[in-house]
């Protein structure tokens, strides 16, 4: 199984729907580690429901970005991980994870890129009225949610009902990071 790590800053809903994928045979892959910015994060929870170790750094207890990165490249070297999976980690990848990490870091975003990049995605969709989103699984370069697209899928927007909108937009990125984490982990 290709050794991964997941970085995630919420809830990890997607941590979830990835980790169980794997259970269930569908993924060939191994979480070695789940990495948070966010040390109060409820993904640390899920993770240790599935024994899964966590690495936990708040960013501001490092003197820059680059240190901070280093410190995880050292705990993703010491688990021999090959890509890394970005599942809601709201914070933008320089290029000391990008140099170690070449072509191994794909993200997800609850958007059909390049429409809606950056935070809160879904509600930038509703306010611009649009009718249809999506989500996207992107490879990770310097920018904003930008790098080259992996796959698509749209979702309609509920009229008049975000939270419902949040929920296809949910259900959709637990389908489409699976299917598309099977292609590049065969
Ligand atoms: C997901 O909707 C993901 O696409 C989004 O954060 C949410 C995390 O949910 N990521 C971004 O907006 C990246 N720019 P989760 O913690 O339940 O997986």
């Amino acid at each position: 199984p290709t050794k991964i790590a997941v970085f995630a800053s919420g809830s990890g809903s997607n941590f979830q729907a990835i980790q169980e994928a794997i259970e269930h045979g569908e993924l060939n892959a191994k979480i070695e580690l789940v990495v948070t910015d966010k040390p109060g994060a409820f993904v640390i929870t899920r993770a240790k429901k599935s024994d899964i170790p966590v690495l936990a750094l708040n960013p501001r207890e490092f003197a820059s970005k680059a240190d901070y990165e280093t410190a995880i490249i050292e705990a993703l070297h010491e688990r021999e991980v090959e890509w890394i999976v970005l599942a809601g980690y709201m914070r933008l990848i320089s290029g000391v994870l990008l140099a170690a990490y070449s072509q191994r870091i794909v993200n997800i975003h609850p958007s059909l890129l390049p429409s809606f990049p950056g935070k809160d995605a879904i509600g930038q969709a509703i306010a611009h009225g649009v009718k249809i989103t999506g989500v996207t699984v992107h490879f990770v370069d310097e920018g904003m949610d930008t790098g080259p697209i992996i796959a698509q899928a749209a979702v309609a927007v509920v009229e008049g009902d975000r939270e419902a909108t949040e929920t296809a937009i949910h259900k959709e990125e637990h389908l489409l990071y699976t299917k598309a984490l099977q292609q590049l982990f065969k």
